[in-house]
């Protein structure tokens, strides 16, 4: 499908980029949070960055919007270092849904997914339209628009969240964890939807999880991080499900465990589905 979006590029190159945060304490050693870690994300697709707890991911993406500064390194954007752009200005071109939703808490739902587009030039009644349309996109009833985020479940403030940084079409989506916090039916639709907003507006985006079945259902690469921002892979999902690099990766995916094996399967229509140890459904992996 062609969308006048899709012909803009907006690839993302990260170069070696390295971080050390200062340690706790003035005795404490210095942490290393990313250590040269180099990949790139395609104009138009989605990376999934997976791994374990504290390998690295909110620090990487936090570096496309430089909410955090590589210590050594560039990322680039188009092949412009965005160390040399300004950062305001970068933000308001970048969605980004935070680890945990970070609504403003004295802002209502529609205020906060009006912020962006208001700052980018939107009339009110643009604005009022903008979030109309967001909360009907992740299905929230419209008479939540004027309560405040202290009054929102942990999977409605996600939901806001997502509305939030989609609300002005970035070309560029970066998703921590967006959906931790939501249950496993909506979740599997919140994806869906995802996938077909990604279809149809050819955003680049960034997605970091935790869960490897998310992982596979949104990625059309995945990067599997180990301590320090190391890469043990990056591929595609087929490629990850059917040619596990190492036992790290093998082990992540649940390839070892006895319940969890996951296997690939093509459907009577072609696609291809992703199944347990037992053959059950686990999803379907999109294709590229
Ligand atoms: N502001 C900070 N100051 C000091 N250390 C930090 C800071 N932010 C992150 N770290 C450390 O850097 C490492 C990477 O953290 P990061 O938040 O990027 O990991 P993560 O992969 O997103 O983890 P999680 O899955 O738990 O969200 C961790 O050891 C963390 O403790
Ligand atoms: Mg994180």
């Amino acid at each position: 499908m062609f969308n006048r979006k899709t012909a803009t590029s907006s690839m993302i190159s990260f170069e070696s980029v390295t971080k050390t945060y200062p340690g706790p304490s003035r005795s404490a050693a210095d942490v290393v949070a990313v250590r040269d870690t180099s990949f790139t994300v395609d104009t138009g697709t989605i990376t999934v960055l997976a791994g374990s707890s504290g390998c690295g991911k909110t620090t990487l993406l936090r570096m496309v919007n430089r909410m955090v500064a590589p210590t050594s390194g560039r990322v680039l954007i188009n092949g412009d270092d965005i160390a040399h752009m300004n950062p305001v200005q970068l933000r308001r071109k970048i969605g980004y849904v935070m680890q945990h939703a970070g609504l403003l808490p004295h802002k209502t739902v529609a205020e906060n997914i009006a912020v962006v587009p208001r700052l980018n030039g939107a009339s009110r009644t643009e604005a009022k339209r903008s979030v109309d349309r967001m909360l009907d996109m992740v299905e929230l009833p419209a008479d939540m628009a004027d309560r405040y985020p202290a009054e929102l479940s942990g999977g409605q403030a996600q939901r806001v969240g997502v509305a939030r940084a989609l609300a002005d079409e970035p070309r560029i989506l970066l998703m921590d964890e967006p959906f931790g916090a939501v249950d496993p039916l909506v979740r599997t639709g919140l994806q869906q939807q995802l996938v077909d907003i990604q279809h149809e507006l050819g955003t680049t985006m960034l997605f970091v999880t935790h869960d490897m079945s998310e992982a596979l259902r949104l990625g059309h690469q995945i990067i599997l991080l180990a301590e320090q921002g190391r890469i043990m892979q990056q591929d595609s999902p087929t490629k990850l499900v059917e040619q596990p690099a190492n036992a790290f990766v093998e082990d992540f995916l649940g390839l070892n465990a006895v319940d969890k094996t996951l296997r690939t399967r093509t459907t009577e229509d072609g696609r291809t589905m992703i199944v347990d140890a037992h053959g059950r459904p686990a999803g379907f992996l999109e294709q590229a």
